[in-house]
């Protein structure tokens, strides 16, 4: 479970993101890229497309992790149709991985280790449920 100040600090370093969604996706991918390369085969669009396509969609995400329902059925859908694009339950944590490296790089000293840890959070719980799902569908 996360607590009300990891939720909080979640919102605050993804807002800082901004105004860069494009930039901050595409960070995310050639750091994800460079942890795992044998991940670029999966991908058919640009860095720049699919990393303003996360960006968003863990925008999205966040706005759930205090209000289950609603958001957490279209990441039940993302999940299942991540089962397509070859998505396996290791690579959540390559993903995570990634995430917390690019808010290090683009936040720098302002990326606490508080942050760090409400993110290692928020991540598992969204990709929970995606992975969740994701197994339903293999069924
Ligand atoms: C919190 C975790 C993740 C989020 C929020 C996320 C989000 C997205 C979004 C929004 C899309 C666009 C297509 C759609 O909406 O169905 C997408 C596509 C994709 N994702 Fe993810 N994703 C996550 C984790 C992963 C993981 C762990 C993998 C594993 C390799 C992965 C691989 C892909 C691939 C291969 C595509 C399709 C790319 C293409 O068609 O070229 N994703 N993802």
């Amino acid at each position: 479970m996360m607590t009300h100040e990891q939720i909080a600090l979640v919102r605050k370093s993804f807002d800082r993101l901004r105004p860069l969604p494009r930039g901050a996706g595409k960070d995310f991918y050639d750091t994800l890229f460079a942890l795992d390369p044998s991940l670029k085969s999966l991908f058919s669009t640009d860095v720049e497309n699919q990393g303003a396509m996360f960006v968003v969609a863990l925008g999205l995400a966040l706005k759930g992790l205090d209000d289950d329902g609603v958001v957490d059925e279209s990441l039940r859908e993302l999940g299942r149709r991540h089962v397509l694009y070859g998505a396996k339950d290791v690579h959540f944590d390559t993903f995570r991985e990634a995430l917390l490296c690019m808010f290090a790089q683009r936040l720098g000293p302002e990326f606490t280790p508080e942050m760090a840890e409400a993110w290692r959070a928020a991540f598992d719980r969204i990709s929970a449920v995606m992975r969740a799902a994701a197994a339903e569908a293999r069924k």
